[in-house]
């Protein structure tokens, strides 16, 4: 008789929902554990009230409970060192160490691993000092990509269409401190026109496996436009990935970048999150995440089929199959519902309504994110509040389910996008 395998799932959006989701329907039924989690992982396993930036307590508790596998969702605790502490007691991680997740955390240090690597990338030049960033803006045709080189919460690329935005960009960053420490260095970058996409690997070291397209949608407001937010909805797969693209993006992207960092005695284990630019058959990164995509984990984890748990565990221990990781057919949407407000300032607290009756619809999944409980109601506690993910025999099939699903959830001033897959069906 083989015992039930525990797994500590670190962080609180959909993202870590979705993975609770698939891991508590793998056929080994493994006991969930999710710090801190929300209303919705509560409902799959047990919410442990750490943060996943509380890494003294992350550890402890793992050092203490010992789970079989470890699995960290948002970029903080990976930047942060938590898999290196967990692996450094014997303990089986998904994620990258500190050294590995720099290629989210800097972006100069992902800029240069992408040039030693010959990574197709926009060209671009690093500065901590104002001065020479401010002449090297004068000689460059706007518009120009101004980046601070840290994690800046999604909010540390500015597009300038001008130089003067491009100097006033440069100048908060370098002398106003707007980012703090993230923002001491920017990487100037030149614009790239296309259409995104994201494609995340499972790597394992040394090996890797793509998962299959996604297309998020990180602005608020329709048609792209408006702030830039956490991500508004994803579909999966995106058809701009066209099938000639994928032996570029697995051989010359993301090969290449794993052997770079093996080579440099980096050891990769988790995703490798490729933000790609594709325009006139070829793609360029844009950004490195070294964790799942939110909500591109969403739209993509309902279309796996089997079991998530043996795949983890592979890259975890350096031994990832290709057959391993195996699609359903069927496309998919997450459309991202938020508090009024969003990405500003938002109201808490709002009781939410019909969750149920939106969850039992075919092939929909309602994964939570900014919700916690109040006494027995589910209630608002961030600025995404929900992901509402489904299948459909085609896209456009999905969104009439998923926008059916929306539409029997009811809070205060819920807001959503009404355009999710908009690029992939045409309209
Ligand atoms: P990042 O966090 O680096 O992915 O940037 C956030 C968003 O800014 C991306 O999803 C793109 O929409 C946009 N962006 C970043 N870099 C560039 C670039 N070089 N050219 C055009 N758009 C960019
Ligand atoms: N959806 C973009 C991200 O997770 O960074």
């Amino acid at each position: 008789m083989t015992s039930t395998k525990r797994i500590l799932i670190v962080g609180s959006g959909g993202r870590e929902h979705a993975l609770c989701w698939k891991l508590a329907h793998d056929s080994s039924r493994p006991e969930l554990f999710i710090a801190p989690g929300n209303a919705g992982t509560a409902q799959l396993g047990m919410n442990l009230a750490i943060g996943a930036e509380d890494l003294d307590a992350l550890e402890a508790w793992a050092v203490e409970h010992r789970p079989e596998l470890t699995v960290i969702g948002p970029e903080a605790p990976l930047c942060g060192g938590l898999a290196d502490r967990l692996q450094a007691h014997g303990l089986l991680v998904f994620g990258p160490g500190q050294a590995a997740a720099r290629l989210e955390g800097s972006k100069h240090f992902a800029k240069e691993v992408m040039i030693a690597a010959g990574v197709p990338t926009a060209a671009s030049a690093t500065f901590s000092a104002l001065e020479p960033a401010l002449t090297y803006v004068r000689s460059q045709p706007p518009p120009l990509v101004v980046k601070a080189d840290g994690l800046a919460a999604g909010k540390g690329v500015v597009i300038c269409q001008s130089t003067p935005e491009a100097e006033a960009a440069v100048f908060d960053m370098l002398d106003q401190g707007t980012f703090g420490e993230a923002g001491r260095q920017v990487v100037i970058e030149e614009f790239l026109v296309g259409e995104e996409a994201s494609i995340l690997a499972l790597v394992d070291g040394s090996r890797s496996v793509l998962l299959d397209s996604s297309q998020d949608h990180k602005r608020v407001g329709e048609g792209d436009t408006g702030l830039n937010t956490g991500g508004m909805g994803a579909y999966s797969p995106a058809p701009v990935v066209t099938a000639d693209l994928w032996p570029i993006i697995q051989k010359d992207i993301i090969d290449a970048t794993v052997s770079e960092l093996r080579r440099r005695g980096i050891d990769f284990r988790g995703v490798l999150y490729a933000g790609l630019m594709i325009h006139d058959g070829k793609p360029k990164v844009l950004e490195f995440n070294c964790r799942f995509g939110d909500p591109e984990c969403q739209a993509i984890l309902i279309r796996w089929e089997g079991d998530l748990l043996p795949a983890l565990e592979a890259c975890a221990q350096g031994d990832l199959r290709p057959d391993l990781v195996r699609w359903k057919p069927q496309p998919s949407v997450c459309v991202v519902m938020t508090a009024p407000g969003y990405p500003g300032e938002y109201p808490k607290g709002a009781v939410i309504r019909g969750l149920e009756e939106a969850g039992q619809l075919p092939d929909t999944e309602v994964f939570h994110a900014g919700t916690g409980y109040d006494g027995d109601d589910i209630v608002t506690s961030g600025g995404r509040v929900l992901g509402i993910t489904a299948r459909g025999e085609t896209l456009k099939q999905a969104l009439t389910t998923a926008y059916t699903a929306v539409d029997l959830v009811q809070f205060d001033g819920a807001y959503v996008r009404r355009d999710i897959g908009w690029r992939a069906i045409g309209t």
